[in-house]
């Protein structure tokens, strides 16, 4: 999952804006270099100097239901002294005072797509917003971060009072800058119960920094366009108005949007009304918007394209999706548009509640820094995820755009109908949707088997995370969580993946239509408000009640222990004794856990589990040990525990158990679950990390892969094995791995041979497919006989034929990348003039990682250079590049180097965001198991100790934690693992120990 998010750093400009003239609303551009005093200090504004006016805009009308008309703006502002304050003032503080509650806003906006003089972009509007006075006070407090508003008598703001007496004057206002608020004091009280209403007029740059109202730029026909767009999620709505910038001021958006004619406006709501107008001799069109349905500032979105659409009516839902002319014209939204209508359909029906909003936007943005963005009504995606082309898209592709469609769509219910109060419940509503995306993807696509795959996408992916002692829980405290970048950090791996895990096995052990009744009543009971997520627990209770469900204890009790403790159990069952038992469990047996828990590090845990012959049972585990007779077996009988992998916790056996698991994983590994096989293998090497078993026996997991076509078992034990090729792949083992791989991959390589005929043909099945690339990437990797002839051969048939790709989409990734390679310069140039042409994102993306895959080191430098060139390489593909050489052996250190060297500048302008910057941080440091490795990071955490990792810090200490267990697993295994492999690469010798 490319799950990224970029908090820009300043721009380092800071404009003043200076409003003028009678019912004409300037809003003129002139960048100043502020005079801001130091970080921590208010700033007031400086000293204007005359401003070039770029535009003159007529004021953008009062939209329904706002009474008061904007008075004329003072001219000759004058500058707000800077108050003195105390670190106790409220403004101090990240989180909005309780006295205030917005009802609605009414928000002009007018992004320019043409850069203005000093060739920046700019934006300008103007927003009232009509508040509630809850609590009487003096202090309006509202977010307002990189706008220069405009000053009313030397104030950045003016008030008026809605149907009441006039509200006391204002004393004094200014810009709060590190907590990002627009301070606004009073010389009297607000009165309880009244409502009021601010004005605000300002601009703000429109720049590239993927945050607040962006700018996303493509060519068309050699003609560079302009998008402006937005990603608001988690904080920056304030970049683009000044707003009560938290999910649980709710309120309802009136949208108007001023742009140049012949570009389209989308937003959240309906377009009603579009007229052509002229503004101070500039043509534009105004669109006006339906107003929002009550919603959280993170979910709007405002967009201003030459973009085209395709559209579909799903009953009265009209569904339309956009993207640039040429790809919607190349027929590029078609899968989208298709799927859209039968996954909303599955969620009104799984959810028991209607689609509430009129129309369902999708939009492929050229630059987008995460997936996609689940603005209520307008969905934000980048092309990959959502642009497909029958001839040049992989099965893959047309995977992810199903499942993150179905994500996204999920969330119009949990999370945009139904919010969480705070951020530091995010887990909930992304591990929610990170979870029932599988059965929305299943539904649309019902033969790819898309409900199994969170087995290898979520759980096995978190539980590499989650065994760490650096690990943390899923739910923070409340009051944890203040800071942005604080909550960007809440985007990991923990709050997707083990949020989608424990749920998943939630909705199992209740069943699915009790957890199903119980969601239902909670959507129902919190529409168009807040909660927490204890709030959905009592619901699932209600449900468990009220159908007198039995359960060893409550809901609440039993998810306790998987939310608010970090880490999950493995279960020893002894088949002799029937003794079965939990531990915390870590990869390092010596580390500590960072953090004490209040549940001891035990947990309840679900089993469910089968003996030979399918005699199926149900278990719970709620102590630290217990017995169960009837789990005891004997003769060539094995038990198997975790059936379908529901449970988010590993198993291990008594030795004999094991063997006997092997012995039938060897005589008929059909009898063991496709699933359950996979687990096999993923839980015997972890638990070889671990120590609890020999390596030897998770290597022998493995040899039965002879026989094996399934993909999930391949692909666990491909994801495992590449542990050991990480670790080896510059010591002597390597020789006698890649032997034993070849043998093993061999044999799936000329099954697939056979089965497409000589690879003319594709395989039917959907995983099939995948095992297929498995098969040809292995084999290339490991040197089977005809695999890398094979490879480079279609890919020179492409050199010489460039227009006719004659490649399969589903191989290419793979492809590309073995024939790039074993080539040199010329296949890479090639490779690089494909990319630039590329008119499928997708197409682009196979590209781009492919190239990583170069052994010339001036080639991954040069590579390395690009990234950090937009017009080279996008912004939001930056991180992931440099992590797509990292994964290269010959990459590695150069990527490692790279990133040390250039820190500062990748950590300014690539952002402190989550997902992508955690994502780089590991992928460069995933291979380090030398002690000269460590010291080199302990190093790199020092030196940055000052400048902040920021998102990165987790990261960087998972790194470390890592990077100790790593050096110290070689030293324990090194020696058995070469003996094993040199003793299984000897042809025809079958023994296993
Ligand atoms: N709400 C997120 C997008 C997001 C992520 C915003 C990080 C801000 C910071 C969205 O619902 C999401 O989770 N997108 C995923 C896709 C999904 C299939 C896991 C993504 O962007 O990868
Ligand atoms: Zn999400």
């Amino acid at each position: 999952m490319a799950k990224g998010f970029y908090i820009s750093k300043t721009l380092g400009v800071v404009g003043i804006v200076v409003g003028a003239g009678a019912v004409a609303t300037i809003i003129a551009l002139s960048v100043v270099y502020s005079q801001e005093k130091s970080k921590n200090i208010e700033v007031g504004p400086v000293t204007t100097v005359k401003p070039p006016p770029i535009v003159t805009a007529t004021p953008t009308l009062t939209p329904d239901p706002t009474p008061t008309p904007v008075p004329t703006p003072d001219p000759t502002p004058v500058p707000t002294p800077v108050p003195t304050s105390a670190p106790s003032d409220p403004w101090h503080k990240y989180r909005l005072p309780d006295s205030l509650m917005p009802d609605t806003y009414n928000v002009t906006l007018w992004p320019r797509l043409e850069p203005g003089e000093l060739g920046l972009y700019i934006f300008t509007g103007n927003s009232i917003v009509i508040f509630r006075c809850l609590k009487e006070t003096d202090l309006i407090l509202i977010h307002s971060n990189k706008l220069n508003l405009t000053l009313f008598d030397g104030f950045h703001a003016k008030l008026h009072a809605v149907d009441g007496p006039a509200p006391p004057a204002i004393k004094k206002t200014w810009l709060q800058k590190e907590t990002q608020f627009l301070v606004v004091q009073l010389n009297g009280n607000l009165t309880a119960g009244l409502s009021y209403e601010l004005y605000t007029e300002f601009q703000g740059e429109l720049a590239d920094d993927l945050g607040g109202f962006y700018r996303s730029e493509y060519y068309e026909d050699g003609v560079k366009k302009v998008v402006a767009t937005t990603q608001m999620q988690p904080t920056d709505a304030r970049k683009a108005f000044p707003c009560f910038d938290e999910p649980a001021m709710k309120a309802i958006f009136n949208i108007i949007l001023i742009h140049q004619r012949g570009t389209v406006a989308l937003s959240n709501g309906m377009d009603i009304d579009t007229v052509n107008t002229t503004i101070d001799s500039t043509a534009v069109t105004q669109t006006t918007f339906e107003p929002t349905k009550k919603m959280s500032t993170y979910l709007l979105a405002f967009i201003v394209s030459e973009f085209d659409h395709d559209m579909a009516m799903e009953e009265n839902v009209l569904i339309r999706i956009w993207a640039r002319r040429k790809a919607i014209a190349e027929k590029q939204g078609i899968y989208a548009l298709n799927k859209t209508g039968p996954i909303l359909k599955f969620f009104e029906s799984y959810y028991n509640s209607q689609y509430p909003l009129s129309k369902s936007d999708q939009i492929a943005l050229p630059d987008f820094n995460a997936g996609a963005m689940e603005n209520w009504g307008l969905i934000t995606y980048r092309e990959t995820a959502l642009l497909y082309d029958e001839e040049m898209s992989s099965n893959g592709n047309k995977e992810r755009i199903a499942t993150i469609i179905a994500h996204e769509l999920a969330h119009m219910w949990f999370g945009n109908l139904v919010t969480l109060k705070w951020w530091n419940d995010l887990w909930l509503n992304e591990g929610f949707a990170s979870y029932v995306e599988y059965l929305g993807a299943d539904h649309a696509e019902p033969t790819w088997g898309m409900k199994d795959m969170i087995v290898l996408n979520d759980v096995h992916r978190v539980f590499a995370i989650d065994a760490l002692a650096s690990s943390h829980p899923l739910s923070s405290k409340e009051e944890e969580i203040n800071k942005p970048e604080q909550i960007s950090e809440l985007f990991d791996a923990i709050s997707y993946s083990k949020g989608a895990s424990v749920l998943r096995m939630l909705s199992e052990f209740l069943t699915e239509d009790i957890f199903v009744r119980g969601l239902r009543s909670y959507l129902a009971e919190f529409a168009f408000s807040n909660t927490v997520y204890t709030d959905l627990w009592d619901h699932l209770q209600m449900a468990v009640n009220e159908t007198n469900t039995i359960l060893p204890t409550t809901v609440h009790e039993i998810m306790n222990r998987w939310v608010l403790q970090m880490g999950f159990p493995v279960v020893t069952i002894n088949t002799k004794t029937g003794d079965v038992s939990q531990q915390h469990f870590l990869l390092d047996p010596n580390s500590i856990p960072d953090r004490p828990s209040d549940y001891n590090y035990e947990w309840f845990v679900p089993i469910k589990w089968m003996k030979t012959g399918m005699d199926q049972g149900q278990y719970w585990l709620l102590k630290t040990s217990a017995t169960n007779n009837n789990m005891t077996v004997t003769g060539a009988d094995w038990v198997l525990a975790n059936i379908n992998v529901t449970g988010y916790y590993r198993v291990n056996y008594d030795l004999d158990n094991w063997n006997r698991l092997l012995a039938q994983l060897d005589s008929n590994h059909q009898a063991i679950p496709s699933i359950n096989r996979a687990q096999l293998v993923d839980d015997a090497f972890n638990l070889a990390r671990a120590n609890k078993i020999k390596t030897t026996l998770a290597l022998s997991t493995t040899k039965y892969l002879s026989q094996e076509r399934d993909y999930m078992p391949w692909e666990s034990a491909l994801d495992n094995l590449n542990y050991f090729t990480l670790m080896f792949d510059r010591t002597a083992v390597f020789g006698p791995m890649q032997a034993y791989l070849r043998n093993q991959v061999g044999h799936l390589f000329e099954h697939f041979k056979q089965i497409t005929d000589n690879w003319t043909k594709i395989p039917e099945g959907h995983t099939d497919q995948y095992n297929q690339v498995n098969a040809i990437r292995m084999a290339c990797r490991t040197g089977v006989e005809g695999c890398e002839e094979l490879t480079t051969g279609w890919y020179n048939d492409w050199r010489r034929n460039p227009d006719n790709n004659t490649i399969h989409a589903n191989l290419r990734t793979t492809v590309y990348c073995s024939a790039i390679a074993a080539g040199d310069v010329a296949e890479w140039d090639f490779g690089w003039k494909m990319f630039l042409n590329a008119s499928l994102a997708s197409e682009a993306e196979k590209l781009r990682s492919a190239l990583a895959c170069t052994k010339q080191p001036w080639l991954l430098n040069r590579y390395l250079e690009y990234t950090l060139d937009p017009t080279k390489i996008r912004k939001q593909d930056a991180t992931s590049t440099i992590v797509y050489i990292a994964n290269n052996v010959v990459g590695q250190p150069l990527a490692w180097d790279f990133v040390r060297t250039r820190w500062d500048y990748i950590f300014t302008e690539y952002g402190g965001g989550s997902f992508s910057f955690s994502n780089l941080i590991n992928g460069v440091t995933k291979r380090f198991s030398t002690d000269f490795e460590l010291k080199q990071l302990q190093q790199f955490k020092e030196d940055n100790a000052q400048g902040g990792l920021g998102s990165g810090t987790l990261a960087l200490d998972q790194s470390i934690e890592r990077t100790k267990a790593n050096i110290k697993w070689l030293a324990d295994n090194h020696k058995q693992v070469k003996e094993w492999f040199e003793n299984e690469s000897k042809p025809k010798n079958n023994f296993r120990e």
